[in-house]
């Protein structure tokens, strides 16, 4: 199939040029990250007596972190704690409660703004089907809110809309349609 471009070699180059502009800024907008777990657990004791490594994304008193309790099974969560105390040590939400991921996983906010948690062999375990919908960045808000949001501040995907076993204040049980009822693999 032959593509008709704009005849003279100047508007050409502007084509190729607005098109290429195009694509570095629609990509460079999301911040994008790449989270693998590994590396030393950290210190402290968690409910469930957990072993965990935290991640970066922090909002006091949420952190967000791999956990185990089974070797080579981690989920990824959101922590709360307080105090450095083993009572205020507790897991809030998971994202993939049926599926755990090994040693390695990657969990990582494309540039397509899709939020994804990977196997070490790249096999996606959980996702949050964002991809192309105008997701730039990802926090924690204040409750304990995960959210990806637009360039408008306005949430795309927040986790308060995905709860697994424990309610935050502001958060709602949403009725559960059957497409997201809860899956085992
Ligand atoms: C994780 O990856 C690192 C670096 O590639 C490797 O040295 C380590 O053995 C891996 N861990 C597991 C449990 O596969």
């Amino acid at each position: 199939m032959a593509l008709t471009f704009p005849a003279s070699p100047p508007s050409l180059f502007l084509f190729f040029f607005f098109l290429l502009l195009f694509f570095s800024l629609s990509q460079a907008q999301v911040q994008t990250f790449t989270y693998v777990n590994e590396g030393e657990f950290g210190p402290y004791i968690t409910e469930n007596d957990a072993d965990y490594r935290v991640l970066p994304p922090f909002s006091s008193p949420f952190q967000m972190c791999f956990y185990n309790t089974t070797p080579g099974e981690f989920y990824l969560a959101l922590r709360m704690a307080t105090r450095r105390s083993e009572s205020t040590f507790r897991w809030v939400w998971r994202a993939n409660p049926f599926s755990p991921v090994r040693d390695n996983a990657t969990f990582s906010l494309r540039p397509d703004g899709d939020l994804v948690l990977a196997n070490p062999d790249g096999k996606i375990v959980w996702s949050t089907n964002t991809a192309n919908k105008g997701v730039v960045g990802l926090k924690i808000v204040p409750g304990g809110n995960i959210v990806l949001y637009d360039n408008k501040g306005k949430f795309v995907w927040q986790s308060f809309d995905h709860p697994t076993d424990t309610l935050l204040v502001g958060q709602s049980l949403p009725c559960q349609r059957a497409d997201q009822a809860p899956q085992q693999e």
